[in-house]
């Protein structure tokens, strides 16, 4: 019988157990979890057991069944999703919060460092001063805190409290097709409907057409609807591409309309100098968000909103009082232990009350390598979305949809011979992910399927570049030899 033993444990103890498959799963030489899948899956399901098998046992089949048949994702090679392994420090930094931190409340070193590492976030990105921070689990929830806040202001200059009262008017929200789908679906759950999203025409870089937003803003005064936001992206999942700042800033100010830049994926491409300048108008935003989980190189969970106006942001998200926080907790009064008082209310500005210690994760990866380390990161991946640009321009049967604006290249393989270009590079895309090294994305790019992929992972370095474009040539070749 195990069920006592949970509490007494050495963490390090069965830490060390786990080193083995640990440093396997890190050499990223594993075959796909699909081509063992009858037995991983029978070794991992059944119905509840009614006795436990202990810790040790239990890390034994971690090692055994599930680690060994993990994500493709962590692999240097995958360039598919905007996400990608954490970086060492970031698992360690996670490892220490999960044991230290049970709760971000209470004046802890936890709680403080969520200050740090968003100030440090703010001045690295060279954000506006003056915007509060809060982390939360990701860009899905960034763009939620963001664009709730940007709901309360909109409302308040209409009189009416959205917070309390719900929503009474129909709502617009500005964005382009490229606009991440997470950003629709804060719209809903903020209760404006997913009606509400009026596309913004893009120019030839997919890129919001200043021109057509303000044609729709005119349009749009003759409607009762009520402004909410006009959402730009600085970095686009699909092609990378950052809509003109400046210039949206500028319409949006015009117009009275919030501001909210969705820079999940791309904000931190601000340090490379060949597109620094791209990111000028982030002046003029109300709100911005960005994901530690993606080019920094944080597990998964870890994303930050910055605001502007911290009053609409209160409004929407807090929690109201709870007495049994606000009875054991000192508000003014001299605090002489770390659990007098709850810290910073960060649960105040967002959608939870417990919460992980990202603070901590965030501060730790800044610290290991510093601003320069990040900036060195950026700048390698975005130069290798041009390298892959440039031998995609050398080769005859590539052809490039886009030129890259940070770390995505979007191209695809060209042949006379075939009809079906998008049947084509589908192929050759499911080829790449059977040989499993190269593992880019596909996406669609004026009706054209093309190869996408998108550096961001920490260890993924210039050889992937070219590793990829010469296994899509290669594969390339071989499917048109057995077209003949
Ligand atoms: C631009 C952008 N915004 C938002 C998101 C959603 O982020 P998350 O998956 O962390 O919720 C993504 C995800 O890739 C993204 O690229």
């Amino acid at each position: 019988m195990f069920e006592e033993k949970a509490e007494c444990n050495n963490l390090s103890d069965l830490l060390s157990q786990l080193t083995g498959a640990i440093e396997q799963y890190q050499r990223f030489e594993h075959p796909d979890a699909m081509s063992t899948v009858d037995s991983w899956k029978a070794a991992l399901s059944g119905s509840v057991p009614s006795t436990g098998i202990g810790a040790e046992q239990v890390i034994g089949e971690i090692g055994q069944h599930v680690m060994p048949n993990g994500s493709q994702i962590a692999k240097p090679g995958c360039t598919s999703y905007i996400t990608t392994a954490a970086t060492d420090m970031g698992s360690i930094a996670t490892l220490a919060g999960i044991v230290a931190s049970p709760q971000r409340i209470g004046m802890t070193a936890f709680n403080h460092l969520e200050g740090v590492a968003l100030n440090w976030l703010a001045e690295m990105f060279d954000l506006p001063t003056g915007m509060q921070g809060v982390f939360s689990s990701g860009g899905s929830t960034a763009n939620l805190i963001g664009l709730g806040a940007a709901r309360q202001s909109a409302f308040e200059q209409v009189g009416l409290d959205p917070a309390n009262d719900g929503v009474q008017r129909a709502c617009k929200v500005y964005a382009t097709e490229h606009s991440h789908h997470t950003v629709h679906r804060a719209v809903a759950v903020l209760g404006m409907g997913r009606n509400a999203m009026v596309h913004v025409p893009v120019d030839n870089m997919m890129r919001l057409s200043p021109t057509a937003l303000k044609g729709l803003l005119l349009e749009d005064k003759k409607s009762d609807a009520l402004p909410v936001a006009i959402v730009a992206n600085a970095g686009s999942t699909n092609t990378g591409s950052i809509d003109p700042l400046q210039e949206i800033g500028e319409i949006a100010r015009e117009h009275n309309i919030w501001f909210h830049v969705d820079g999940a994926y791309g904000l931190p491409g601000t340090l490379d100098p060949q597109v620094h300048d791209l990111y000028k108008g982030l002046a003029l935003a109300d709100s911005i968000t960005v994901d530690a989980h993606k080019w920094l190189g944080a597990p998964v969970g870890v994303g930050a909103t910055f605001v502007r106006d911290v009053q609409a942001q209160y409004k929407t998200f807090n929690q109201g009082e709870a007495a049994y926080i606000e009875t054991t907790t000192v508000q003014n009064e001299h605090v002489e232990n770390s659990m007098d008082a709850i810290g910073f209310p960060y649960h105040d500005l967002g959608v939870e009350l417990s919460a992980p210690a990202r603070g901590a994760i965030v501060w730790a990866l800044i610290r290991e390598i510093g601003v320069e380390g990040v900036k060195a990161r950026i700048c390698r991946h975005n130069g290798m979305a041009r390298r892959v640009a440039d031998l995609v321009k050398s080769e005859p049967n590539l052809e490039l949809a886009l030129e890259p604006t940070l770390s995505v290249c979007c191209f695809r393989y060209v042949h006379e011979n075939v009809s079906d270009l998008n049947e084509l590079n589908k192929k050759i895309h499911r080829q790449l992910m059977k040989n499993g090294v190269n593992i880019p994305s596909t996406t669609m790019v004026d009706s054209k399927l093309v190869i996408r992929p998108c550096f961001l992972g920490a260890r993924t370095d210039w050889h992937h570049a070219d590793d990829l474009v010469n296994e899509v040539l290669e594969i390339g070749r071989e499917l048109i030899s057995q077209e003949k």
